[in-house]
């Protein structure tokens, strides 16, 4: 296993290009399952979980071709030959189940293993099921997995969302586009993938209203046709990067960032004392002389603060003046980079979904482990401010989600370099 080690080296000064979202590129795959025309995914970001997807379309039948080194992505299902998502690949990606709604939306059955837990909490599926439910599925849960069926073809429905869930909007959203009638979505989620998603199924002839609002209506059509997308920038990614300068010092300018994709981050930052400017070509964060100031945070869904962006947040926290709460309320189980942040000198109190973090000075460099795609990347922003090195071991999870990171940092002065592991 690959580890990556950090060395603290001052400020920051350049530009980082920003990828596309990997949350929108996972969602915008599976729609290639609802029509029998050409979907071509422009700005595609090269990631592992990317990747994973496209062994998952292949397995039902669907063609995936990659090109321009992976930025270009051709899928097309003509016809599938295979309905069943094996846990093999659906363990491995959760986002697997978001082929679940398009499939039984096309050809009236689908057999999808259920996803199981993960590092940051149990991350049910029981909103994506009874959403399809409502839309006429017909649902056995056996063996592990969701035997689904909708031998007419899916209905339009009306389903109120109990919780606000990225995942099963998606699913029910793109269900509904084929399902015969109206179907309107309640507390649906608003995150930024979600209406890029409304956009390319538009685009392939979808008649959507809502998105980027907690209500989605759907007039159902016969069938879809084939599009073009280019996938929006990744809002992650870019908060990932702006928090380099912040927590280094320097000035950094995020190519390709927009400012309504992580308004809730910035106006934490700016709290913080964190200076972030509008340009031509994106977003530039600077840090100031003074010190960075504690804040207090809590993770919300989109357009809250995001809980994506958490353990970024709180690496900078750890070396802010004062004290701050963070309070995650997203996930139950999403402090696992704090015990690794506290061993790099970090003070830490976790009471719960709080953390109260007190800011020292300076980190110190120390081996410290990766636990989810998340804390990881944390991690490696604690050791670019940290005095001393820094390894990070376990770096596959950044690699689900971060596309050549070292190669993005040390453009802008950090030294990174990855050590592959046997
Ligand atoms: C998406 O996950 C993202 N993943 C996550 O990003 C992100 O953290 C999350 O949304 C929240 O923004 C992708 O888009 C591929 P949810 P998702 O359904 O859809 C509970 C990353 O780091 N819930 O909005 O799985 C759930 O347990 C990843 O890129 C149910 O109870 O998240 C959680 O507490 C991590 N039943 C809350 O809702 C359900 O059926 C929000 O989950 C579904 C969810």
């Amino acid at each position: 296993m690959d580890s990556i080690v950090v060395t603290g080296n001052g400020p920051l000064r350049g530009q980082i290009p920003i990828a596309g979202a990997k949350n929108a590129c996972l969602t915008l795959m599976p729609a290639t399952l609802l029509s029998d025309e050409p979907l071509t995914l422009t700005n595609a970001p090269r990631l592992s979980d990317i990747a994973m997807m496209g062994t998952l379309l292949q397995s039902l039948g669907a063609e995936v071709a990659q090109m321009q080194g992976g930025k270009v992505l051709a899928l097309s299902s003509h016809a599938l030959d295979n309905h069943v998502a094996d846990y093999d690949i659906v363990r491995k990606m959760r986002a697997s189940i978001l082929v679940l709604g398009p499939m039984l939306a096309r050809d009236g059955h689908a057999v999808v293993s259920l996803p199981g837990g993960c590092a940051i909490g149990a991350r049910p599926v029981d909103l994506h099921l009874r959403a399809l439910e409502a839309l006429g599925a017909e649902l056995d849960l056996r063996d592990g997995y969701v035997h689904a069926k909708a031998p007419g073809g899916l209905r339009g429905g009306t389903f109120e969302f109990p919780l606000v869930s990225v995942g099963a909007t998606e699913n029910a959203l793109m269900a509904a586009t084929l399902a015969r009638g109206t179907t309107v979505l309640k507390n649906a989620a608003r995150e930024p993938e979600i209406a890029d998603l409304a956009r390319c199924l538009r685009k392939m002839g979808a008649r959507i209203e809502g998105e980027g609002t907690s209500t989605l209506t759907i007039e159902g059509v016969a069938r879809l046709g084939g599009a073009t997308h280019a996938v929006v920038p990744d809002r992650i990614e870019l908060g990932t990067y702006m928090i380099a300068p912040a927590i280094c010092g320097g000035e950094v300018e995020c190519l390709g960032g927009r400012i309504d994709l992580v308004q809730a981050f910035c106006d934490a930052l700016d709290r913080a004392g964190i200076t972030v400017a509008e340009t031509e070509a994106g977003l530039k964060v600077t840090r100031g002389d003074g010190p960075v100031r504690a804040t207090d945070v809590a993770t919300e869904p989109f357009p809250g603060f995001p809980t994506d962006l958490q353990a970024q947040m709180m690496a900078l926290m750890c070396t802010a003046e004062g004290t701050s709460l963070l309070e995650e309320r997203i996930f139950e189980n999403r402090f696992m980079h704090a015990p690794e942040l506290m061993r790099m000198g970090a003070r830490i109190d976790v009471q719960g979904g709080t953390a109260t973090v007190t800011g020292v000075d300076r980190l110190k460099g120390a081996p410290v482990m990766a636990t989810d795609l998340r804390a990881s990347v944390s991690l490696i922003l604690a050791g670019l401010a940290a005095e001393g090195e820094t390894t990070v071991h376990r770096v596959y999870h950044l690699d689900r989600g971060y596309e050549s990171v070292e190669e993005k940092l040390r453009n802008v002065g950090a030294k990174i370099e990855r050590i592959s592991g046997q």
